[in-house]
């Protein structure tokens, strides 16, 4: 185990995101073009150590394959962080999981910045900004449990009503080993431009108070290539991107193809999405609702893509969209 994650510079991140990125699509994005880091689900810390614990333990699957995931926690109770953070580092989870000796995650994120309204009203989440104790509390508690065999991060924004960068530097006061600031406060939610500017501030706060802390920049990133552009002129260790790879499963690539990628490609590409999906979810675990997103991301940019969607997304078993899947790809083959 390792408190360090070799990393190049700038480094990208594929931006944890509920009900998208579990390890299905990870593994899909692994294939097309891999970043440098994946991030799990949130996954409640309160939850996991309470009865609740099996039905949760979805958002943290992975396959062995996967040797670049970070756990991502949020919750209430410092002791459930300390104790998860423990049974992550000592390889409990993964053994639970059932993956073999040796597989892991490579370290544990803290989520500050979820603005939802049933996180928030808990006091979990982006309401840590207004909590500045407990913010501290769950922090050291994670170090604690994790006791130096991980490295701990935190995932936030600029703010909870306007734009504090006091909050960043008690963050930083921290020693963490990542930052990852999102451009925008909580009220604003995702509603307006995210401010790199204003990251670019925060990584002039990091420079006096944490060199050691990696500091990754967030919000609105559409290509590599602008994620390249924002980190030089920012000065940010890494860039993490969310739904650019919803507009492109490619967006991680230096030169991406996916506009010129053909029907039958991208056809197939679902088709392999949709297949271990079925492997991965045998026991209802995931509904099959939750791939309609994924539908929209590679069944598009050709004539009749709008129809063919509409059609799979009728389906309500995998067999039948795998069937369907397969006749779109025998029509394209025979059209030929
Ligand atoms: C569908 C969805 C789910 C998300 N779930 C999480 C989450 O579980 N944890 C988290 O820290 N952020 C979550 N986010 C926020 C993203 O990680 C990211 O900060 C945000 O989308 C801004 O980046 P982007 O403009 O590149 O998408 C979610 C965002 C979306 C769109």
């Amino acid at each position: 185990m390792n408190t360090h994650i070799d990393l190049p510079k700038p480094f990208f991140v594929l931006a944890p995101m509920d009900d998208v990125t579990d390890t299905v699509f990870r593994q899909v994005v692994q294939s097309t073009a891999a970043p440098d880091l994946f991030f799990t689900e949130f996954v409640n810390v309160d939850g996991l150590q309470s009865p609740g614990r099996p039905k949760l333990l979805k958002k943290l699957r992975f396959a062995p394959t996967e040797t670049r995931l970070v756990a991502q926690l949020w919750g209430k109770d410092p002791e459930n962080f300390r104790k998860t953070a423990e049974q992550i580092a000592d390889g409990t989870f993964a053994k639970e999981l059932g993956l073999p000796v040796g597989s892991n995650f490579v370290g544990i994120d803290l989520n500050m910045g979820c603005p939802a309204k049933s996180e928030v009203k808990n006091g979990t989440c982006s309401a840590l900004i207004l909590d500045r104790p407990l913010a501290s509390a769950i922090i050291k508690a994670t170090q604690a449990g994790a006791g130096g065999r991980m490295p701990i991060s935190v995932k936030t924004r600029l703010g909870w009503g306007e734009i504090d960068h006091t909050w960043a530097e008690f963050i930083l006061g921290h020693n963490l080993y990542m930052l990852t600031m999102h451009g925008r406060t909580k009220k604003e939610m995702s509603k307006v431009p995210a401010h790199w500017d204003e990251i670019g501030k925060v990584r002039e706060i990091r420079d006096k108070v944490a060199p050691q802390t990696l500091l990754v920049g967030n919000g609105d990133v559409m290509s590599h290539q602008q994620g390249v552009e924002l980190a030089t002129e920012y000065g940010l260790d890494g860039i993490m991107i969310g739904r650019g790879i919803f507009h492109d499963p490619y967006i991680f690539s230096e030169d991406s193809q996916w506009v010129h990628v053909d029907r039958e490609a991208r056809i197939e590409l679902y088709k392999r999405h949709v297949t271990m999906f079925a492997e991965t979810w045998q026991q209802n675990e995931r509904p099959i609702h939750t791939l309609n997103k994924f539908c929209k991301v590679y069944i598009n940019g050709f004539d009749g893509a709008k129809e063919l969607r509409e059609q799979l997304m009728q389906a309500d078993s995998t067999t039948e969209l795998l069937s369907l899947l397969h006749s779109a790809r025998t029509d394209v083959l025979s059209s030929r």
